[in-house]
């Protein structure tokens, strides 16, 4: 994909380590006991690359995938080996149920709607159809509620050519361990599996692991985990930082005190200084409300961000290092290092997740990392 020239010339490159993504998954699944431990791969699995993290994964032993959207599925699908399972979470959009089935990949069913669809599919072409079936325990996101259960469980038509492979629900407030909603999600989730066919239960996310024996059940979900994103907030992260950003400088220039910096004139410099423009701005994903916060690394050397965040550049307050020591097309570290994820994200106003998927498509990424003995591989 990317072939050294790119890196030459690159304004910024996103470093993904694979190694550490399969050694996070590694982690979880030790914390998720006897549960089996899945892996969330929508929005390109938070935009460091389905196609490689998805084959990383499955090599080390996940067989159990989780997208949102069919087309993410169908892309994934030929990437993976044949006795892991595909789910996309959206479940079927009316009138696209057969290229599930065309596909290999298993849909989550969501409404009273969806399971219509999905039954009248598994009767026109006379034969079984599995699907994962989630309820709502508490999110009024996605799932079937607790009424519509109960209408189900009294129809015994309802589900008649579908085979439940797995049920499950999403906890809303798993990051926060003491809050309320935990346990009142899960005992909501007992009650909810007694009204459906018997089958494998899922209920935690990253966080949710984290929450106790409790809320593993059968089969445990992380994204957010995988790629590094702390868990529980204000607590020690026990997993591997993932990915380091780089960017390059394009230009630095000698300011006098006074001297305004970037759009909006927001910011003045104090003192004599320099400022150095780097090649990343809100179109990479790197969000306008950090204007003015955060910093920027050479080295140890912590380097503030001063100005608006532009649509490709951000500018850097430069002065605390030496005369020369920075230049045009040496890199600053903006990921990775002293600037951990959460941390960086929060500066921004935002939270990782967000910060993950925007890393936008500007970048040239490179994917790290040894598998199970194999080479480091660069895509
Ligand atoms: C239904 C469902 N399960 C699992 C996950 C993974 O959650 P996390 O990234 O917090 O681990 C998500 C992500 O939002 C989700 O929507």
């Amino acid at each position: 994909m990317n072939t050294p020239h790119d890196e030459a010339s690159a304004g910024a490159i996103l470093t993904i380590d694979l190694g550490a993504i399969v050694a996070n998954w590694r982690l979880l699944q030790g914390r998720a006991g006897r549960a089996a431990c899945a892996a969330v791969l929508k929005a390109d699995a938070y935009g460091l690359g389905a196609a490689q993290v998805g084959p990383a994964l499955a090599a080390a032993g996940c067989r159990q995938f989780f997208v949102a959207h069919l087309d993410e599925a169908i892309a994934l699908r030929p990437l993976l080996p044949h006795d892991a399972s595909v789910s996309v979470l959206h479940g079927p959009m009316p009138g696209s149920e057969s290229a599930f089935v065309a596909h290999g990949v298993r849909p989550v069913l969501n409404s009273r709607a969806q399971l219509d669809g999905w039954r009248a599919l598994a009767h026109r072409l006379d034969r079984e159809l599995e699907a994962v079936v989630q309820v709502d325990t508490g999110m009024a996101r996605l799932g079937l509620a607790p009424e519509e259960l109960r209408g189900l469980a009294a129809d015994p038509q309802a589900w008649a050519g579908v085979r439940v492979g797995l049920v499950m629900s999403h906890l809303a407030c798993a990051d926060e361990p003491a809050h309320p909603a935990n346990a009142a999600q899960r005992r909501r989730f007992q009650l909810a599996r007694r009204l459906l066919p018997a089958a494998p239960a899922s209920l935690a996310n990253s966080s949710g692991i984290f929450l106790g024996e409790d809320f593993h059940f059968d089969l445990v979900r992380p994204g957010a985990a995988l790629y590094g994103i702390a868990p529980v907030a204000g607590a020690a992260n026990p997993l591997q930082p993932v990915i380091r950003l780089d960017a390059r400088v394009i230009q630095i220039r000698h300011v006098e005190a006074g001297t305004a910096v970037g759009y909006g004139a927001t910011w003045h410099s104090e003192r004599p200084t320099r400022i150095a423009t780097v090649a990343v701005g809100y179109a990479d994903g790197w969000l306008r409300s950090g204007s003015n916060r955060g910093t920027a690394w050479f080295g140890d050397v912590p380097l503030p961000l001063v100005g608006r965040v532009s649509m490709d550049t951000i500018t850097l307050d430069a002065g605390a290092l030496a005369e020369g020591e920075l230049q045009p097309g040496m890199a600053v570290t903006l990921i990775g290092g002293g600037a951990e994820l959460d941390a960086v994200a929060a500066d921004a106003g935002s939270i990782a997740y967000e910060l993950l998927t925007g890393l936008g498509r500007r970048y040239t990424r490179r994917h790290v990392g040894a598998c199970h003995g194999a080479s480091p591989v660069a895509t």
